[in-house]
């Protein structure tokens, strides 16, 4: 692939290669001295049009300790205030040859779009409702660690489902390494069409989660609802928020996730949150860092290669 805009395109042979890179990358990352190669002498600039504090520093990490000269671009200083678009803005720093275009937009499918437009490597650092390709490997890669295996699980997708790129990421991800997937949440939140992604879907936690391995919660995006169902905080913790009874229903040894930013006391309780025995939230972090290292990295050698052969 000569870009990562989302998991749907993706093989299960390459996630795990992807996954099984990462592994090395997270064990490096525990060394006292973290740094690699794989990047050096290339150039990445990091532009998010949306707000964001994990992937865009751990998109920043990555790309330092892998040696590539990075780039933050201050999009909220930059010329797109001054009416330029978005296109226009990609053309311009294409024109300076860098060779990784980190893009995180709020509209689905603009990242895509801007790939067709440059020719360096695009990672989608989440478009809209679209995708969010790399929370879904670094969430595969905390659960091949937390579980031992990628496959044959049974995981719970719990709350806001028809506004999260994590979700769907996750689903076509899961889907693939042929896990049985379960969507829980109000009606309202389930996206149109559920029925083609070949997953159970529940409106109630406790049968939702019944034997469950793996429980993710997703934050309930209020900014993505257009003024439509935006469910009194304090109804929906009582339904849908996660705490230590409603896990009681899972397996006893079922880990809790969360992609973050989380809402503690809306979508899930603070202090199981905070509990190491049962939440790995942390661990997704951590492996955030090794995922987006191990992509810029295959995405690096498919540049050399193309870059290699005669015109
Ligand atoms: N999970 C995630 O994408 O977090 P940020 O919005 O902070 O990057």
């Amino acid at each position: 692939h000569r870009h990562l805009l989302g998991i749907e395109t993706l093989r299960p042979e390459e996630i795990t290669t992807l996954l099984d890179l990462a592994d090395r990358y997270a064990a490096l990352n525990r060394q006292p001295d973290k740094h690699a190669d794989a990047l050096t002498g290339l150039t990445q600039i990091n532009m998010f049009f949306e707000n964001s504090t994990r992937t865009q520093a751990s998109f920043e990490i990555a790309g330092k300790r892998l040696g590539a000269d990075v780039m933050n671009m201050a999009m909220q200083a930059s010329s797109l205030k001054k009416g330029e678009t978005l296109i226009d803005t990609a053309l311009t720093l294409n024109a300076m040859h860098p060779d990784l275009l980190i893009v995180r937009h709020p509209h689905s499918g603009a990242v895509d779009l801007l790939a067709q437009k440059v020719n360096c490597a695009v990672l989608n650092a989440g478009d809209g409702r679209h995708e969010h390709p790399t929370q879904a490997l670094l969430d595969a890669l905390t659960i091949r660690r937390a579980k031992g295996r990628l496959h044959r699980l049974s995981i719970a997708i719990c709350g806001d489902i028809a506004h999260s790129r994590v979700a769907r990421s996750n689903i076509m991800l899961l889907g693939k390494m042929e896990n049985r997937i379960r969507l829980i949440g109000p009606p309202t939140l389930l996206p149109s069409g559920i029925a083609e992604f070949g997953v159970e879907v529940f409106d109630n936690m406790a049968e939702g989660l019944r034997d469950v391995d793996v429980v993710m919660m997703l934050r309930l995006q209020k900014e993505r609802m257009d003024g439509g169902f935006i469910p009194s905080e304090r109804e929906y913790y009582h339904r849908f928020g996660l705490d230590a009874e409603k896990l009681s229903h899972a397996k006893p040894d079922a880990i809790v996730m969360h992609p973050g930013p989380m809402n503690r006391g809306v979508e899930i309780d603070g202090t199981l949150a905070d509990d190491i025995n049962r939440s790995v939230i942390q661990d997704q972090v951590e492996m955030g860092v090794a995922v987006r290292m191990a992509a810029m990295d295959l995405l690096a050698q498919n540049l050399k290669l193309t870059r290699a052969e005669p015109a």
